[in-house]
């Protein structure tokens, strides 16, 4: 009962996914495992990340216990574009599967825009080349602003169809939400709790108390009903659980106001 969201290629996203930044080794293999097992048919990792491989074991002991196979689960890797042109990109992309130990990923994000479009433009034609070869089922971008996506979309070939940026209560990203919405771009908001930092919010705290959830789940819930695809971190098997637990209940138009209307940038945010 996740909700799937269709990307501009026609395959579906889960709109629920378990984020793996900042956790490695066997502590990242665990919590991929138990995602599945709780139920999380999406997960999300990189290659800056250095857990590809144990996101693949996490992924591989899933699917040998028989909880799923490879094409019940979505998943996405980026590429870091630093230093890379279209062939070190492409080749970054065959190793990710290799590390990830798949024939193909769901979604390649190029996972920062260069400072130059000319060589984010030649970065992104490596990702269109995994994607005609079948090794990629969708690409996208991350951390990208309206108007580098403008620019990039005057050389792809294959139309972006998801923008992954950091999104919580505190950081809302209203404009960049509504011109990707605008332009049949899906959206994943990453660290959706703000990495923790914004779980004492009173907005978030009295809402959940109304629902008997936690300030984690209202703020994992409001991203979903805003539209959009997010993907919480967390390599603790409770709240693994717990933030996959946020279909049993509705915020009102009321409650998504009240969120709405959180004060913005409380936190410095390093991202502008
Ligand atoms: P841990 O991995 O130890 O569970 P974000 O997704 O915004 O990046 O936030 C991740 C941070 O929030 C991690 O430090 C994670 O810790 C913590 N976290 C994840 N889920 C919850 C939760 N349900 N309640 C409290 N803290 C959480």
């Amino acid at each position: 009962n996740v909700p799937l969201i269709r990307l501009n290629t026609g395959k579906e996203m889960p709109a629920l996914g378990l984020g793996t930044w900042q956790t490695e080794g066997p502590e990242v293999t665990n919590a991929v495992r138990e995602a599945l097992e709780a139920g999380y048919r999406h997960i999300d990792t990189a290659w800056f990340y250095h857990n590809e491989g144990a996101v693949g074991k996490g992924i591989q002991q899933a699917i040998d216990k028989g909880v799923v196979t490879r094409d019940d689960i979505f998943i996405t890797t980026k590429v870091w574009p630093r230093n890379m042109n279209r062939q070190t990109a492409f080749g970054i992309i065959k190793n990710s599967l290799k590390e990830l130990n798949t024939s193909y990923v769901d979604l390649v994000l190029m996972h920062w825009p260069l400072r130059r479009a000319r060589a984010t433009a030649d970065v992104y034609r490596g990702l269109e080349d995994a994607y005609n070869k079948q090794m990629v089922r969708s690409l996208g971008v991350s951390n990208f602003k309206p108007a580098e996506i403008e620019t990039l979309m005057q050389t792809a070939k294959v139309k972006p169809s998801n923008n992954q940026i950091r999104i919580h209560p505190g950081f809302n990203q209203d404009n960049t939400v509504d011109y990707c919405k605008k332009h049949n771009i899906s959206i994943t908001g990453y660290s959706p709790l703000g990495t923790g930092t914004i779980l004492d919010e009173p907005a978030l705290v009295k809402i959940g108390k109304k629902y008997g959830k936690s300030p984690a789940q209202v703020a994992i819930r409001w991203q979903i009903q805003r539209g959009l695809i997010v993907i919480p971190k967390s390599t603790h098997k409770k709240r693994i659980v717990e933030n996959f637990n946020v279909f049993d209940f509705q915020l009102t138009d009321k409650d998504m106001l009240e969120i709405n209307s959180i004060k913005q940038n409380r936190i410095p945010d390093f991202w502008g």
